[in-house]
């Protein structure tokens, strides 16, 4: 029971996603928590408080003034109550208001007033999740320390394809997991640097070479590496990813750009992983101005980038050093030969021909090949779980450098 004794108040907001926090709620009692729910009018729209009070065993909060014990404040007693609060589903609605400091009814209020971190977990529409004034308040947030679990993509109940899907309760109820449990902070006291993301190499000033890359994988690395202790900077390319709690992260556009940052971050690092798809070619004239179209066909010279990852090889002594082959055959003999080539400790290797992994997905399907030449094969789960599996590695292949 890794959450024994743990407090944790769920609030629930009005969603479809509703019917994954009362499942959420029997896992964290399963789990050994304590846990006090809230919930909004519409959220009781969905599931009644009766469902949750009868898998919390705990009385649920709805209103503000039903005072349920005259010797004291319910909203003030529970936020000083909670050892942590999630917010599970999360909607754009409580979102805004929390990242704005409206308090109009318990949730909203019992929010402010707490210290306890807090952890949220967005569920709407894709398009509301993409408004910029969503987006803004998330980043209002992050920038308050609140953690986010990130929503997954699929179909969506308004019939919508696309990501708000809220985390699934076994991601949020392992992350919770790693976040109270001192035996997985086994991060704490090194410095992870990550790089993640495509990375752009300008034609013109309207034009660019890119490639497929969402960051994903990277960001993933660097949320779980934080909840595991570490001191994580992210070096990311141009992305569309809100920054985790407690990362700190430096942008960048260019695969020289990438490389600066890099070279510049990892003197201070102890486990370095490379997750950027760089691009290994630039156009060899950034022209000043647009080119203009002619009727001829056009031909761009290409020159070669600098190999960060092989630059990083070169120069390591006791650093741990993962690098990333995305190949589309022949995958463990390609990646095996980037790992010997670029001085590697551990090379992730994936098919991204493979349904559910590669680009732009939330899941991924991986072999870990390791200096030894020991291969570790991840069937498909979430990037949250493969991010994990790859940490894991890292720690194991640090302390043989100690
Ligand atoms: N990498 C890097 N700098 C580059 C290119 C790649 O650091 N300029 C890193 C990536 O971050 C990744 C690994 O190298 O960790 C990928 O190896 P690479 O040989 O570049 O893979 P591809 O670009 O896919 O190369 P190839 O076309 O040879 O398969």
């Amino acid at each position: 029971m890794s959450l024994k004794g743990k407090r944790i108040m769920l609030c629930v907001s009005g969603g479809i996603a509703v019917f994954k926090a009362a499942a959420l709620t029997s896992k964290l009692y399963q789990e050994g928590a304590e846990v006090k729910v809230l919930m909004t009018d519409s959220a009781s729209q969905f599931v009644t408080p009766l469902t949750f009070q009868t898998l919390s065993r705990n009385d649920v909060y709805t209103d503000t003034f039903e005072e349920k014990d005259p010797s004291s404040v319910a909203h003030i007693d529970l936020a000083d109550w909670a050892d942590l609060v999630l917010i599970a589903p999360a909607t754009a609605n409580m979102i805004g208001k929390l990242s704005n400091g409206i308090a109009d009814d318990m949730m909203s209020t019992t929010l402010l007033a707490t210290q306890a971190p807090i952890f949220v977990a967005p569920a709407m529409n894709v398009h509301m999740y993409e408004h910029p004034a969503v987006l803004r308040n998330m980043a209002v947030l992050k920038e308050f320390g609140c953690h986010f679990l990130e929503p997954g993509e699929g179909l969506l109940a308004c019939g919508y394809v696309g990501k708000g899907r809220m985390a699934e309760p076994e991601d949020i109820l392992s992350t919770l997991q790693t976040y109270f449990n001192e035996d997985t902070r086994d991060l704490k006291g090194k410095h992870v640097m990550i790089t993640a993301g495509p990375t752009r190499e300008p034609v013109d000033p309207v034009r660019y070479f890119t490639n497929y890359s969402s960051g994903k994988m990277g960001f993933a690395l660097a949320e779980q590496a934080s909840l595991r202790g570490a001191e994580v900077t992210l070096i990311a390319g141009p992305v569309q990813l809100t920054t985790p709690a407690g990362v700190n992260r430096i942008d960048v556009l260019t695969a020289d750009e990438m490389y600066h940052a890099a070279m510049e971050v990892s003197v201070q690092a102890d486990i370095i992983i490379k997750a950027a798809a760089v691009a290994d070619y630039r156009p060899i004239t950034v022209s000043k101005e647009k080119v203009k179209k002619s009727d001829d066909s056009i031909a761009i010279e290409m020159e070669r980038t600098k190999d960060i990852l092989s630059s990083l090889g070169e120069k390591k002594d006791n650093q741990v050093l993962i690098g990333f082959a995305a190949e589309s055959e022949k995958v463990e003999e390609y990646a095996w030969k980037k790992l010997q080539k670029k001085n590697l400790d551990l090379v992730c290797a994936n098919n991204i021909t493979s349904e559910g992994a590669g680009f732009d997905k939330d899941t991924n399907i991986m072999t870990l090949i390791r200096k030894d030449g020991e291969q570790i094969h991840l069937p498909l789960q979430s990037k949250h779980d493969v991010a994990n599996k790859i940490l894991d590695e890292a720690i194991r292949l640090d302390g043989d450098f100690r």
